[in-house]
C-alpha cells in the first residue's frame, strides 16, 4: 500500500453529499482506504464559464495498492457513479473532481496522467485543504521557494542580479495572494529577468482600529503561489527592521490623498509612500507593479515616484474580478456566505452606472443616487464613500466629463471592501 492524497471538488447538485459520497466510494474501493479528510472549504470558481456556481474543495489521504494508473481509472469511474459528464466543457461546473494530487513521492509524466498534479501549485483552492492533512507536504513545496528576509540580504541578492545584468521586476504585496496579486507576477516575469514580490504588512497604513492584526497571512501558501507564477524570490522583511524604535522619516504625498480612502483613513497614503519607498529603495526594481484597484494608491505612487525622481517605471495592471464580477482582495476572505454573495452589489451598482452614462445621463448627484440606491438594498452592507471625481486629480466632478472616475468604500459586515470603474465620456 502506498500513501497519495486526492483533491476533491464540486460545484453543481449538493456539493457536500457528493464529496462525503466520494469519499464513501473511494474508502469501498478495493485495496483502498481513506486514511483523513480535510474540513471542506468553499471557494470561488476559477476560469467560470456563465454563472458557475461556488466550489466545495476538500483533499484526502488515502492508502492505495491501486497503480497510478488504475487508481485513476478507479477515480473516474467514482466521477462517473457520481453524475460527472465526461468529456466536459473546460472550467464547467461539475458534480465532482477528483485529481490525484501526489502519488506516494513518485513522478509520473504521461499524456493522461501526470503526478504530482501539475497545476498543484497555482490553485490556493487545492493548497488549503491540503495543508490540514499534510502540513508537512506545504511545507516541502514552499522550501523551494526563496524567501530573504533580512534587509541586507535582499540588497545581496540585487547586486548580484543587476551584476548580471538582469532587470527587476517587484511586486509589493500584504500577502494572502489571490489571482489579483498573481497577475502583477506574471506580468512582471513576461516584462523582466527577475521578479521580486515582498509580502509585508505595512503597521503604519493601518488606522488604530483597523485590522493589522487580523489581517490574512500564510507565507507558505503565498510562497508556493508567488513562486509558480514566475516569482525568482519572495522579500519578507519584519517590522522591526521596517521600523526600528528610533525610526523618524515618513514620505507625504499632498492634496491626491485627501480623497477617497485618504478622507476615510487619515495617515493610510503616508504608510504606503512611506513603505513603497524604503521597498523601493532596498529592492531598487526597474519595474514596479500595482493593481487598478487601489486606483489612488497607485494614483499616489505614480506621483511619488514622478516628484522623487525616482528612476521606476510603475505599471498599473487592470482589476482581476472573481467571475461574478467582485474584485478579488485579500479581504474577501473575511466574509460570511450572505455577505459573499451581497459584496458583488459594488460591481453590479458600478456597471449600472457606466450603462446610465452610456445612455447620456452626466449629472454625477444622479449617477450617485442611483449606485446609493443599489448598494442599500443589501442588508449587510454601509456606505463609506461614494465619489464621481477627475481620474487625475480626484476633485469632485458634478458632471461626467473626458475621464471620470466613480469610486466606492463600502462596508459589508464588518468588512470594508473598494472597487472603482473609469468611464471615457
Ligand atoms: O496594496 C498593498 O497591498 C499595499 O498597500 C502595499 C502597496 C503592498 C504597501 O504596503
Amino acid at each position: 500500500m502506498v500513501t497519495c492524497y486526492i483533491g476533491i471538488g464540486s460545484n453543481l447538485g449538493d456539493r457536500e453529499n457528493n464529496i462525503k459520497k466520494a469519499l464513501t466510494l473511494l474508502h469501498g474501493c478495493l485495496n483502498t482506504e481513506v486514511e483523513k479528510a480535510s474540513a471542506f472549504y468553499e471557494t470561488q470558481p476559477q476560469g467560470c464559464p456563465g454563472n458557475a456556481g461556488r466550489f466545495l474543495n476538500a483533499a484526502a489521504k488515502i492508502k492505495t495498492a491501486f497503480s497510478p494508473r488504475e487508481l485513476l481509472r478507479q477515480l473516474q469511474s467514482i466521477e462517473k457513479q457520481l453524475g460527472r459528464i465526461r468529456p466536459g466543457k473546460r472550467n464547467s461546473s461539475r458534480s465532482i473532481d477528483l485529481d490525484i494530487l501526489f502519488y506516494n513521492n513518485q513522478k509520473i509524466s504521461l499524456p493522461s496522467l501526470k503526478i504530482p498534479h501539475p497545476r498543484l501549485r497555482q490553485r490556493a483552492f487545492v493548497l488549503k485543504p491540503l495543508k490540514e492533512i499534510a502540513p508537512e507536504t506545504i511545507r516541502s513545496l514552499a522550501k523551494e521557494t526563496k524567501i530573504i528576509s533580512t534587509l541586507s540580504g535582499m540588497r545581496g541578492f540585487i547586486a548580484k542580479e543587476k551584476a548580471q545584468n538582469m532587470t527587476i521586476g517587484f511586486v509589493p504585496t500584504m500577502g494572502f495572494l489571490h489571482e489579483g496579486h498573481l497577475s502583477l507576477i506574471r506580468q512582471a516575469k513576461k516584462d523582466c529577468d527577475t521578479c521580486v514580490v515582498s509580502i509585508f504588512v505595512n503597521p503604519i497604513q493601518f488606522g488604530p482600529q483597523e485590522d493589522y492584526k487580523k489581517y490574512p497571512r500564510d507565507l507558505e501558501q503565498d510562497s508556493i503561489l508567488a513562486k509558480s507564477a514566475g516569482a525568482s524570490c519572495v522579500f519578507y522583511p519584519n517590522a522591526k527592521d521596517m521600523y526600528p524604535p528610533d525610526y523618524l522619516t515618513y514620505v507625504n504625498v499632498e492634496k491626491i490623498t485627501d480623497y477617497l480612502c485618504g478622507a476615510s483613513r487619515p495617515g493610510h497614503f503616508k504608510g504606503v509612500a512611506t513603505v513603497v519607498t524604503k521597498l523601493f529603495n532596498i529592492i531598487q526594481p526597474h519595474i514596479a507593479y500595482f493593481g487598478q484597484k487601489d486606483y489612488q494608491q497607485a494614483l499616489v505612487i505614480r506621483k511619488m515616484v514622478e516628484d522623487l525622481n525616482m528612476p521606476i517605471t510603475i505599471k498599473t495592471m487592470p482589476i482581476v474580478r472573481e467571475c461574478d464580477g467582485l474584485a478579488m482582495s485579500s479581504r474577501n476572505a473575511y466574509l460570511t456566505t450572505q455577505e459573499r454573495a451581497d459584496a458583488v452589489v459594488l460591481y453590479q451598482s458600478l456597471q449600472k452606472a457606466r450603462e446610465m452614462v452610456r445612455q447620456g445621463q452626466h449629472d454625477a448627484r444622479i449617477i450617485k443616487t442611483a449606485i446609493k440606491t443599489a448598494i442599500l438594498k443589501k442588508k449587510t452592507a454601509k456606505i463609506e464613500y461614494i465619489s464621481v471625481a477627475d481620474a487625475r486629480t480626484l476633485e469632485d466632478r458634478e458632471v461626467f466629463r473626458q475621464k471620470t472616475l466613480i469610486a466606492l468604500a463600502v462596508w459589508i459586515g464588518r468588512t470594508r471592501l473598494i472597487d472603482n470603474i473609469i468611464i471615457e465620456v
